[in-house]
């Protein structure tokens, strides 16, 4: 066998060690389904405690110089063993160890330094790239999100020979800083243009990378396209159609280690699709834990989530008093805007057999949430990809998504022809208006009352495998053609 493919992950949260979102999930499983593809991954991560405290065996590879305000740094190498793989982390503690979470303060409000924070990780993956480790160099070096957006422009500054791949998680968050900060990024004058890193007279890490990267995924293939429109392009679309021969749509998975139901080692019971006993369970467990009605019959519905714009949890609470007056339960973990955690929390007060509210960040209760309900709701106003609804489907909780992006492309309603020809695996409506939701939420009532038929439902969705060794064949041929591009 030829001899491994090198490639340097770069990004900013890895699970299990540190996770704001479904960016962790992804970067957290990717190393380990590309080893079977005979692609040697190591992750570059900046410092951030709960990843200094993963780091084992570290040892300081080199000194990262400053770049104009990027302070230097320490690069250390070693195994996280956590995540079963190689890492470089940088060791910066004036950067990266501070009170809050990666990005934003305890009260949420961004750092004020997170163009230095992230050019510093941007510009280490270049030195890297450039040979600073003389035991390891990459010959790809693949970027996620915003915070990893200048990596493929500091890669051209240093004219590394390495190719350079950008994975776009969400393009609503775009990484925007005011331009007199451009002078601070140590990149030369010529970077601050159109072609560059600005973006309307901002410094723009996304729009740097859009433009930069020698290929650009997202995480789903209608998302691919859909970010091309005006309406969802966030102000990129013209760029992004400029870019499409560049930019493909590879759906994520799902890293059954951590989410099957037959050896999730969180919930009451385990469970297979041949054998459903053990979701009965893990429902009364769940309703007891969480003071709502013991009721095998009531519909459970469930929410995992940020709560943010972008997941549409107004549609839900505008449908939630006729929810609970026809009877169903719901249950809702989640956190983020306060308008929100207060609307739901106040409802579930009101009525606290039928309504419960998690507020936080709670991954063995999110296990519990999505193997005890019988519904999972993600009502997306847009979703890149989306995991819950796959973790819903492998875990025979039926998603009732709105129809777009990675939803869309993962979720077939239940139309009769469809449950006819058995690829019926949820419930799906199209506009983004509470009639819209409604509709779906009775269609999944009514099915809910005809036990073979949601048992049909469920088994569909549990025979899909999402998993990973599907996505990371697509991305090793992505770099395998790339890395013959430079060969
Ligand atoms: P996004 O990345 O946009 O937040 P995804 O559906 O891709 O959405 O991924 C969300 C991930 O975060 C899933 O693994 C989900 O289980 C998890 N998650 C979201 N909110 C919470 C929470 N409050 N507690 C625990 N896990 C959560
Ligand atoms: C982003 C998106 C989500 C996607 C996740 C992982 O956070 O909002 O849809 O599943 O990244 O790619």
């Amino acid at each position: 066998m030829a001899a491994p493919l090198t490639v340097l992950q770069v990004c900013a949260e890895m699970f299990p060690l540190l996770k704001t979102g479904g960016l962790a999930d992804v970067a957290g499983a990717l190393p380990q389904a590309l080893r079977a593809q005979n692609v040697d991954m190591r992750v570059l991560l900046p410092g951030f405690a709960p990843i200094l405290a993963g780091l084992q065996a570290p040892r300081e590879v080199a000194r990262l110089p400053a770049r104009g305000d990027v302070p230097a740094a320490r690069l250390l190498a070693g195994r996280l063993p956590a995540c079963d793989g190689d890492a470089y982390v940088i060791a910066a503690p004036e950067l990266y160890l501070r009170q809050g979470g990666p990005y934003a303060d305890a009260q949420q409000r961004p750092f004020v330094d997170n163009h230095l924070r992230f050019a510093r990780l941007c510009w280490a993956a270049a030195e890297i790239a450039n040979g600073i480790d003389p035991q390891w160099t990459p010959r790809i070096v693949h970027a996620h999100d915003w915070h990893a957006g200048l990596t493929p422009t500091c890669m051209r500054e240093l004219a590394v020979a390495a190719k350079s791949v950008f994975t776009i998680h969400n393009l609503a968050y775009q990484g925007l800083f005011p331009g007199e900060v451009f002078d601070q990024l140590g990149l030369p004058a010529a970077c601050f243009a159109m072609d560059g890193v600005e973006f309307y007279g901002q410094v723009s890490f996304m729009k740097a990378a859009l433009q930069m990267a020698d290929a650009i995924t997202t995480v789903s293939p209608r998302y691919a396209r859909e970010i091309q429109t005006c309406e969802q392009g966030m102000g990129l679309d013209g760029l992004l159609r400029s870019r499409a021969n560049r930019l493909s749509g590879i759906l994520n998975g799902v890293d059954a280690t951590v989410w099957s139901p037959a050896h999730d080692a969180a919930i009451a019971a385990t469970y297979s699709a041949q054998d459903l006993d053990g979701k009965a369970l893990c429902k009364a467990a769940l309703q007891a834990e969480l003071g709502l009605q013991a009721a095998p019959q009531r519909l459970l519905l469930t929410v995992v989530s940020r709560l943010t714009e972008q997941k549409g949890l107004p549609l839900l609470l505008a449908n939630l008093p006729a929810l609970i007056q026809r009877g169903a339960q719901i249950a809702m973990l989640g956190s983020g805007d306060a308008e929100l955690e207060q609307a739901f929390t106040a409802i579930a007060k009101a009525h606290p057999k039928q309504v419960a509210v998690r507020l936080g960040y709670d991954e063995p209760l999110a296990h519990r949430l999505i193997a005890g309900a019988d519904v999972i709701l993600v009502p997306s106003l847009f979703e890149p990809c989306g995991l819950t609804q796959l973790y819903g489907l492998a875990y025979g909780t039926l998603p009732l998504v709105r129809h777009v992006g990675g939803l869309a492309d993962t979720v077939v309603d239940c139309s009769l022809e469809a449950l006819d020809e058995h690829r019926a695996s949820g419930f799906v409506f199209h506009d983004f208006s509470p009639e819209a939701m409604d509709a779906a939420l009775r269609r999944a009532e009514l099915l809910y009352g005809q036990p073979t038929l949601w048992q049909q439902l469920q088994q569909t969705g549990m025979a899909q495998t999402h998993d990973w060794a599907c996505a990371a064949s697509c991305y090793a041929k992505l770099y395998g053609d790339l890395a013959g591009d430079s060969a």
